[in-house]
């Protein structure tokens, strides 16, 4: 079996995306801090070009890692902190940096912890949504590409902790090796 990514949104179509929703995250803090958390590591390379858009004088980082339980393309939904935030929430406007949400549910988790900790305000910005595969009700305020019911690569996303590099967004195939092609 060779494996190949095809294309699905393209690096300047997702430029040219992060900044509309920079300046519409801009557009709503404006006079207000924003507290962005990244959930790595799927999350990091969408939180380096989101956050440097959006025009606010006062944006703190924060990363935390989480790691869902299950294998492979699925995910169970039972979510554990591996990497926790090293900074409070209690007061701050939070927004949530999050690669996809798909089922909702590792998301849906995770808001419920962090909501314990008293955030004056928390949103979600996720780069990716697959609304049709939705199991949890989530709120994602800020979204910037819907995308269809497949398995996706790139910009922060990895296939078994691959293509997390590529600079553009991937759907990942399969095909048979034909007898007598190359490489
Ligand atoms: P959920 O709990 O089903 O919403 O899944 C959330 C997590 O599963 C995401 O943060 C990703 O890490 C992973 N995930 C879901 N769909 C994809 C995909 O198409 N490609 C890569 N990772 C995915
Ligand atoms: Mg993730």
């Amino acid at each position: 079996m060779k494996e190949r990514v095809r294309t699905l949104i393209s690096e300047e179509e997702i430029d040219r995306r992060i900044r509309e929703v920079a300046a519409q995250i801009s557009e709503d803090y404006r006079g207000k801090p924003i507290h962005m958390i990244c959930i790595l590591k799927g999350g990091a390379m969408f939180m380096c070009e989101l956050s440097k858009r959006i025009q606010n004088d006062n944006i703190s980082l924060d990363f935390m890692s989480v790691s869902s339980y299950g294998s492979g393309m699925t995910s169970s939904g039972i979510v554990k902190i591996v990497k926790d935030l090293d900074d409070p929430l209690e007061g701050k406007n939070v927004l949530v940096v999050e690669d996809i949400v798909d089922t909702g549910h590792t998301l849906h988790h995770l808001l419920g912890i962090l909501n314990t900790r008293k955030p004056a305000s928390i949103e979600v910005c996720t780069l990716l949504n697959k609304p049709s595969r939705r199991e949890m009700d989530v709120p994602t305020k800020y979204a910037c590409f819907a995308v269809p019911d497949k398995f996706v690569v790139g910009y922060g996303l990895d296939y078994d902790q691959r293509y997390r590099n590529l600079p553009y967004i991937g759907v990942v195939e399969f095909e048979e090796d034909e007898e007598g092609s190359e490489g």
